[in-house]
């Protein structure tokens, strides 16, 4: 059919596109300064062929010109969002959308290009420009890395969702082959749909700053309303995976951060520990009907007791009182 057609050419035209960022920034001179900036940030030449990252020139027509030269119509690049049309007076004309910038390809779940992230190397806004929504790519359902991911995340019956895609790069360059990342911090319905395909246990490991840790909040609640189990895997406050990675090696990722994951209560309530002192008695108090709180919302009994134990050992009240309380709480909700 002649959308079938379309998409096709739409494809070919990407994956041509992909293949001329890769060899403009591994093969040329426009792509020294890039290069340089992807050492810097550690990025091995490996991940630099297995992501297939490239750099797109600071000029208005350099992909357009080579397209055309490969007998691509403009109409086909707009449409795969490679090429963006500008109105001038009586006639259009058409330039490159990505410009100086780093490209990641993303791919479908059947490893399909189905566009670009795009970095600046330098400072500026945006930060990364994505492939606008076209028929091959939605932003709301698309996980990065999902199609090296999927095997991995199905042997292993769990997946890591980061952020970004410097996150799921320097995870893969210290060996974990489970990670995907929305882009940016919203998680939808959607994406949880592609992920449940794979796999109920999800850690959530996003940055941890104010952004990454709303968004944090925000994914539980539908995570949990999906019923996955979610293990929460926090990284130093300001830092994010790839910073992590980068300072403090694989091993200590793996160990301290994802062998510290904590389930969302426990996660719950260490949060809400950071709004009180907790050496003050006052607090202390507040903390725990707090805590008591949360932990009575709890679905099923035996996780009720583990946490009510577990608060009764930390603050060393007895278990006694401890239990009358999470009852009154149970009976004010009723
Ligand atoms: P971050 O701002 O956390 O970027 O956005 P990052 O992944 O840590 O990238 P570096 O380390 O600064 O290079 C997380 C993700 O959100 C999307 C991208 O997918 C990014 O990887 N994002 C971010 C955008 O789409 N546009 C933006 O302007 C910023
Ligand atoms: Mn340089
Ligand atoms: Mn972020
Ligand atoms: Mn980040
Ligand atoms: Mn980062």
């Amino acid at each position: 059919s002649p959308e079938d057609d379309l998409r096709n050419k739409m494809r070919e035209a990407l994956e041509l596109s992909a293949k001329l960022f890769h060899h403009v920034l591994l093969q040329t001179d426009y792509g020294q300064h890039a290069r340089h900036y992807l050492e810097k940030r550690k990025i091995t030449i490996e991940a630099i062929r297995e992501f297939q990252i490239g750099f797109a020139p600071s000029s208005y027509d350099f992909l357009l010109s080579f397209l055309k030269g490969r007998q691509m119509n403009e109409e086909v690049m707009e449409k795969a969002g490679l090429i963006v049309k500008k109105e001038t007076q009586s006639r259009h004309r058409y330039f490159d959308r990505f410009r100086g910038r780093i490209m990641f390809p993303l791919h479908d779940a059947q490893g399909r290009i189905v566009g670009f992230g795009g970095r600046l190397i330098d400072s500026g806004q945006p930060k990364y420009l994505n492939s606008p929504e076209t028929v091959l790519f939605h932003k709301s359902n698309h996980l990065f890395n999902i199609h090296r991911a999927r095997p991995f995340i199905r042997k292993d019956d769990q997946v890591i969702l980061f952020e970004g895609y410097m996150d799921v790069i320097s995870a893969w360059q210290a060996g974990i082959r489970t990670s995907i990342a929305t882009q940016g911090t919203s998680l939808t319905s959607d994406h949880i749909k592609v992920i449940k395909r794979n796999t109920k246990n999800v850690y959530l490991c996003f940055d941890s700053d104010h952004a990454g840790r709303t968004a944090s909040d925000r994914g539980i609640e539908l995570l949990k309303n999906e019923s996955c189990t979610v293990k929460v895997a926090s990284v130093p406050v300001d830092m994010d995976p790839d910073d992590y990675i980068r300072r403090f090696g694989a091993t200590s990722f793996r160990e301290e951060i994802l062998g510290g994951a904590l389930s969302v209560t426990a996660y719950q309530l260490e949060t809400l520990k950071k709004n009180y002192a907790l050496e003050d008695s006052d607090d202390r108090m507040q903390y725990l009907n707090e805590a008591i709180t949360i932990i009575s919302e709890l679905p099923v009994a035996i996780e009720q007791d583990h946490y009510i134990r577990k608060l009764s050992e930390e603050f060393r009240i007895s278990l006694d009182a401890m239990k009358e309380e999470l009852r009154k709480k149970k009976k004010q909700k009723h």
